[in-house]
């Protein structure tokens, strides 16, 4: 199946795997780059040597090419250079600003490298092609974790007849229906987050694996109580205490903060500056909040959600999920979540030209 993101990549199936900080293991990522579509690992909780350390692990498991999702926020600046010394060869950035974009994607393309812009507005999409990003991720409201507020049926259109570089649909996609949908709806291929956290390479708890297969589409819950940016996340105990709760134990923000402070190798000041350039980059997609209160639940919220996908703890931990989650059956390889998603399109769309053919 040759699309322009197959072409752009070199990849065999336009399915790559979405970001999502924990679950991307260097496993997960080769696993999905060697049956064909393209791993990303997500750089979001990596301090910069552990970074490199799981692109060496990513470059010992797989020959192909994979990629890095980087959240311009928190922690970044001190990623930016181990992305561009190991000459990464996919960067998939998601918010930030021209001043940071711009000679990140140069730096990136003078290596060789591809850059994707992650974006969930219109005109975020055009900023990013101006800036030179190679290819675009429309995150649909479906999405799990950070979306606009426009679902797929209507952005994804919306956006892939505004520019010219490659469109990737992103949340909402589990399979063949779903990748023939984005082919239809003019993208150039599919972001697979959800589904293929539902796999046997995720090393992710089988408690949580169950909690998924056992959820319907009308299990997940998008709200700012979670990490102070408009988040999807299961609804579970740990989702409805936050929901309730309108203001955060002051112990527990700061025990997180230093949690979070300690994991990234950063200072106070960084995580404060860098927390509030996220949530203020976040408020520009309507999904962000104002405030200490905000910054708390941030810090929070990325304890809660290590605590569901780290721990192994789907009752009192948060996980972030989108509500494709009620088209996840069953528990199975990474390779035959890709190859059967790839013959299910090809199926439907055969089919439909038959039909209208005839
Ligand atoms: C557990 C989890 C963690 C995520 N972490 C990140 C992240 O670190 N950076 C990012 O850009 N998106 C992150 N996302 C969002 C995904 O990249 C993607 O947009 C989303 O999963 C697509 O929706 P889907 O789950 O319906 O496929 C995360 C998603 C999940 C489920």
């Amino acid at each position: 199946m040759k699309t322009g993101m197959t072409e752009l990549f070199g990849i065999k199936y336009p399915i790559m795997l979405a970001g999502m900080n924990w679950l991307t293991t260097p496993k997960l990522v080769a696993a999905v780059s060697n049956a064909g579509g393209l791993g990303v690992l997500s750089a979001q909780w990596y301090a910069a040597d552990k970074l490199r350390g799981a692109i060496k692990e990513i470059r010992e498991q797989t020959d192909k090419p994979f990629g890095v999702n980087l959240t311009l926020g928190v922690g970044a600046r001190e990623r930016i250079p181990v992305i561009i010394e190991e000459k990464v060869p996919v960067l998939n950035y998601a918010l930030g600003r021209p001043p940071e974009i711009a000679p990140l994607i140069e730096a990136v393309h003078n290596y060789g490298g591809k850059v994707i812009g992650t974006i969930a507005m219109l005109r975020h999409a055009m900023r990013s092609e101006q800036l030179g990003a190679d290819c675009i991720i429309i995150t649909g409201y479906e999405a799990a974790s950070h979306s606009g507020n426009v679902g797929a049926l209507v952005l994804v259109p919306t956006i892939a007849e505004a520019v010219k570089v490659p469109c990737i649909g992103a949340g909402g996609y589990a399979d063949g229906r779903g990748l023939a949908a984005a082919l239809a709806l003019g993208a150039q291929g599919i972001s697979m987050g959800s589904r293929l956290a539902a796999t046997d390479e995720a090393e992710v708890a089988d408690t949580v694996k169950q909690t998924w297969v056992n959820a319907s589409e009308e299990d997940t819950v998008i709200d700012p109580a979670f990490d102070g940016i408009n988040c999807r996340v299961l609804r579970n105990p740990a989702a409805e205490k936050l929901l309730e709760k309108k203001a955060l134990p002051l112990f527990d923000a700061i025990s997180a903060g230093m949690h979070m402070k300690k994991t990234l190798g950063l200072s106070w000041g960084q995580l404060f500056k860098e927390a509030n350039n996220l949530r203020r980059q976040a408020i520009g997609v309507g999904g962000g909040q104002r405030g200490l209160g905000s910054a708390m639940r941030f810090a929070v919220g990325g304890r809660l959600f290590a605590k569901a996908t780290v721990e192994g703890d789907p009752v009192n931990g948060i996980l972030m999920i989108g509500q494709t989650v009620g088209r996840i059956k069953d528990i199975t390889t990474v390779a035959n979540v890709i190859e059967r998603t790839v013959k299910e399109a090809e199926e439907i769309l055969q089919t439909m030209n038959k039909q209208f053919a005839s």
